[in-house]
């Protein structure tokens, strides 16, 4: 029987760890070549070497996606070989702060990875796949995109644009054979989420971890293989007539009351 993604090239940014790391080995096992991009190229290395023992194929660039140069040459080698199916926005960064304490600086971080970064992987793809007539897009964005959290100000932001980039590049490329839609998680327990309880909360991670699990109506938090699941669906055939979408994925976060 032929697999779901047999002979489809997958470009998933940020795929050495957590949510992207799952996305990488769920397309891989669905019979897609991923092209794994990510700034830790050691990362991105596990994550190839897993897939290949697994029996599937992927490859690795090392590519800060704010660098427009960077994300030009890794797609651009990619491209040389073969045509990109699949793109998935995934490579992002978390910042804790109100309007009050965000940095100028932290601002133009968070701005430079989760908007102009996901900007520059459109700029380098979207051609190629208006060219060809086929294209699907998935993009990272949050509970965050369009809900108020406390102390998300750069972060809200950041994924605010990447909703309305959703919309805007599904708009203008709904005549040209592309999807573009985005997933819209709440907690998702990753490396993200350990590295913000430890920079923000060193002396008390497990009861913080404990607080961000029971504030969930699941009183959990979800899985990156989940989140994959869903990726994957909306990279299938299956998902033909979405595009535009923001799915939400976050156990009722956004919509049920505590
Ligand atoms: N974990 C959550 O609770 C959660 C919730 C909603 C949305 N998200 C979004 O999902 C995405 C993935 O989150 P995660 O929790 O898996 O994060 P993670 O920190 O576990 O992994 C992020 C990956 O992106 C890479 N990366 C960071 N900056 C990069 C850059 N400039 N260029 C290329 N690669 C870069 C990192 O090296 C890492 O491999 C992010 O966009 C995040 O905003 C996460």
């Amino acid at each position: 029987m032929r697999q779901k993604l047999e002979n489809r090239v997958a470009v998933v940014t940020g795929g050495g760890s957590g949510i992207g790391k799952q996305v990488c080995a769920r397309l891989a096992a669905g019979g897609a070549h991923v092209e794994v991009l990510d700034i830790d190229p050691q990362a991105a290395g596990k994550t190839a070497a897993e897939i290949a023992a697994a029996g599937g194929a992927a490859a690795v660039h090392r590519c800060d996606v704010s660098n427009r140069a960077e994300v030009e040459q890794a797609i651009g080698a990619i491209l040389d070989r073969s045509p990109i199916d699949i793109l998935i926005n995934n490579a992002g960064i978390a910042h804790v702060g109100n309007v009050e304490n965000t940095s100028e600086a932290d601002l133009d971080r968070l701005y430079r990875v989760n908007v102009k970064g996901v900007y520059n992987c459109l700029a380098a793809v979207v051609p190629a796949m208006k060219a060809r007539r086929r294209g699907v897009i998935v993009n990272l964005a949050s509970i965050a995109s369009s809900m108020g959290l406390a102390d998300r100000f750069a972060y809200s932001m950041s994924k605010g644009a990447v909703l309305a980039m959703t919309r805007s590049v599904a708009r203008d490329y709904v005549d040209h054979g592309i999807r573009c839609n985005c997933v819209a998680p709440g907690r998702v327990h990753t490396p993200f989420v350990d590295n913000f309880l430890a920079e923000n909360y060193p002396d008390r991670r497990d009861e913080v971890f404990a607080q961000l699990e029971q504030s969930q109506p699941m009183g959990r938090m979800g899985a990156p293989e989940e989140i994959a699941a869903l990726i994957d669906y909306l990279c299938s055939d299956d998902a033909a007539f979405i595009t535009g979408a923001s799915i939400p994925i976050d156990g009722g976060f956004a919509t049920l009351k505590a």
